[in-house]
């Protein structure tokens, strides 16, 4: 019985110790030193290479790295019937609250336009920034966008969401479905992506969909490249019905040397750090998880194939 280790994003030896601390005895292997294939029974994994998971006939729980898990369902030979959990940890839900908000009231204190003035010398009052007249849009409602919302909502502004099914979250106007997402969008003056990745979710901030949003809104994405057509983002900005984006996430990353996003004046680009997993508050579950695979019970934080999330 061995867990597999698949990452080259995550640090292997954090993940070995944080683990051997909570279970006695664990054999943690290290791709793409398995030994026997056979022995594999847990996989631990971020952006697997796709046929590599099937290659382990034992296998009974593939664990993602990550919140997310269209990096392991994008594999078109992932071993049928292996169920598939994720990492879901309030530190996350934390990170990624603070890296909203920031983007949030940078967009919104305009930051950017007093940091030029600083840099000429100029003392100049901009418009009164009034968040109680501004409407934060959150595309999912899950763990992370439930919490930014709440916290968004706290800071004072106006906060709706879209999610698949209806919710129902103190201080957040929640619309939900096909019905309720036009509403949604055409009154989101700052429209935030934390929805997963799935066939209905691809390219959902599209050409259509950014012409819906009130002139001169701001867009954040923070959940996965697919979301966005980066080429529709771009015409949006350059004909003003969108002001700018703070972006965490791309189609191709690393982001590309030659990728236009790089020296856009009304974008800004993080490496995919908005929430970073952090082996220390996250291996309590793994280690739950590998331990339920012992004992044959049920696993934490499983994921719906079906639904892709
Ligand atoms: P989650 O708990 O699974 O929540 C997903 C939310 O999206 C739910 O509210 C769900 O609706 C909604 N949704 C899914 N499909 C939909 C659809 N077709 N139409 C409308 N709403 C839909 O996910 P999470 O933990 O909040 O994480 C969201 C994503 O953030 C992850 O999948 C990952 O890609 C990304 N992420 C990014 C970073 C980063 O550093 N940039 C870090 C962590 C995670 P229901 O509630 O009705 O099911
Ligand atoms: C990060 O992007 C995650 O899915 O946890």
């Amino acid at each position: 019985m061995a867990l597999l280790f698949i990452s080259n994003m995550d640090e292997p030896e954090a993940w070995r110790r944080e683990l051997a601390a909570r279970i006695d005895g664990l054999d943690f292997r290290l791709w793409p030193e398995t030994g026997p294939v056979e022995e594999i029974d847990f996989a631990l994994v971020w952006k697997p290479k796709p046929g590599l998971l099937a290659g382990f006939p034992r296998l009974k729980l593939i664990q993602s790295l990550g919140m997310g898990v269209d990096h392991i369902f994008e594999d078109p030979e992932l071993p049928a019937g292996v169920p598939v959990a994720r990492i879901v940890d309030p530190d996350m839900a934390s990170q990624m609250s603070a890296w909203v908000l920031l983007e949030v009231l940078r967009h919104h204190r305009m930051a950017d336009a007093y940091a030029a003035q600083q840099r000429d010398h100029v003392w100049r009052m901009r418009g009164l920034p009034d968040a109680s007249q501004t409407t934060v849009g959150i595309m999912g409602l899950g763990v992370l966008g439930a919490d930014a919302a709440r916290k968004l909502a706290h800071v004072g502004f106006r906060v709706t969401g879209w999610s698949r099914s209806a919710k129902s979250i103190e201080g957040v106007t929640c619309f939900h479905g096909g019905l309720g997402f036009v509403e949604f969008l055409a009154g989101a003056d700052i429209l935030v992506c934390l929805l997963p990745l799935t066939a209905e979710t691809e390219a959902i901030i599209n050409a259509e969909t950014l012409a819906v949003l009130p002139e001169g809104a701001f867009v954040i994405n923070c959940a996965r490249g697919g979301h966005l057509v980066e080429e529709d983002l771009l015409a949006a900005i350059e004909r003003g019905h969108v002001a700018g984006a703070a972006l965490d996430v791309f189609r191709s990353e690393p982001l590309p040397d030659d990728h236009p996003f790089w020296d856009h004046p009304k974008i800004r680009v993080y490496p995919h750090v908005a929430a970073i997993t952090n082996p220390r508050t996250a291996a309590d579950q793994v280690a739950d998880n590998y331990r339920r695979m012992v004992a044959g019970q049920p696993f934490l934080n499983l994921v719906d194939p079906a639904r892709g999330y």
